[in-house]
């Protein structure tokens, strides 16, 4: 059997009028990076990532029975248009699994905790709270069983951003095919259940040190990779350092951690430098931050480490227990090179709800 098929839906009709439910969903920091992908979002590596929790979307949305089905996207009380085809592209792909889908109208309500023009992207945390509410409403028709529902809500995320399939569970999550990873999938993530006590509570500081939006779409950043001189090489030390960090999740240590999260980083910056044509995302503070991190860990030996995603701002990441000293480096060095002074304390969560 395609694998596929467990994941087609036993509600075939909208046998109710009308729904509404409203779901959050928060972003997630990828620790080994998604970049490359082939068919119907399948990843080219596996991938593992930080669940977020103080960066999330919550949305509410309205199933409404109609003949003429409909999208109307209300982003921050304003209707925002310009959301509606990346919608329209998502509900298309997932028809073949909930097919019920195709007689209602959607009305979603959509609020950020982060500024829209922060450089946070917004479609995992987003994807997410709308595959959320499709389980929901796939629930009440008695299309899927209450134990199903996570698996079912990652593996439709994944059909509207491929990092939102990691958004549903926390805190640590990876999505992907890996042999060290007994139970993972190309078609949905899972949560890693196996991970040392000082990742209990890790914390993620976002620094902006560029507000406004991408100047090159993921999407277009994955295509890149189709015809990229590196991609076999790139994939394979990928699946390499997915090796290394669960083993570094598993055993708490944090020198092992560093150095795969790190690297991780500047290797997917590398992909977009050298890719044809090539781009670049990081912006001189960009540099001056990662530099400063590095200059106070040689100094204090406390474990801090960055990492990016695919944007200018960094990712602070560093252990609860150290967080006092961290806080003073970020307010007294770091946050003179983010844009207004503005970053945001995130850590660790427990996904969607
Ligand atoms: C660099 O999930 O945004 O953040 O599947 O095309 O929507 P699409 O791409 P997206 O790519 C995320 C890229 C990344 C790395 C990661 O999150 O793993």
């Amino acid at each position: 059997m395609d694998q596929n098929e467990e994941f087609i839906s036993a509600a075939q009709s909208p046998t109710i009028e009308r729904f509404e439910v409203t779901h959050t969903a928060p972003s997630n920091i990828a620790l080994v990076k998604y970049w490359g992908k082939h068919a119907a979002q399948l990843p080219a590596n596996a991938s593992i990532s930080f669940t977020l929790s103080a960066a999330h979307t919550t949305s509410k949305v309205v199933f409404e029975k109609s003949t003429t089905p409909k999208v109307a996207v209300v982003l921050e009380g304003v209707h925002t248009p310009a959301f509606e085809p990346k919608i329209e592209q998502f509900l298309d792909r997932i028809r073949l699994y909930c097919p019920f889908l195709k007689g209602y109208s959607l009305q979603i309500d959509t609020a950020n905790t982060f500024p829209h023009s922060s450089g946070i992207a917004s479609s995992a945390s987003g994807m997410a709270a709308l595959a959320m509410a499709v389980v929901s409403l796939e629930h009440t028709l008695g299309g899927i069983r209450e134990a199903d529902k996570t698996r079912k809500a990652s593996f439709l995320a994944r059909l509207g951003s491929g990092s939102a399939a990691r958004s549903i569970e926390g805190p640590i999550v990876s999505w992907g095919e890996h042999a060290e990873l007994p139970h993972s999938s190309d078609l949905y993530a899972t949560k890693f259940a196996q991970s040392h006590e000082v990742f209990n509570d890790y914390h993620d500081c976002i620094l902006i040190v560029h507000k406004g939006s991408k100047k090159v779409s993921s999407t277009l950043g994955h295509s890149l990779m189709n015809n990229h001189p590196y991609k076999d090489a790139r994939f394979e030390q990928a699946t390499r350092h997915m090796s290394k960090l669960v083993h570094a999740l598993k055993k708490g240590n944090l020198e092992s951690f560093i150095a795969v999260v790190e690297s991780e980083a500047l290797s997917l910056h590398a992909m977009m430098m050298t890719s044809s044509p090539y781009f670049v995302l990081m912006e001189p503070q960009t540099l001056m931050v990662i530099k400063a991190i590095w200059a106070f860990r040689e100094e204090t030996a406390i474990p801090v480490c960055f990492t990016l995603d695919a944007g200018a701002n960094v990712h602070l990441l560093y252990p609860n227990q150290h967080r006092e000293p961290v806080h003073q480096f970020i307010e007294g060095v770091l946050k003179k090179y983010c844009e207004d002074q503005f970053y945001i304390n995130d850590r660790c969560g427990t996904g969607a709800n």
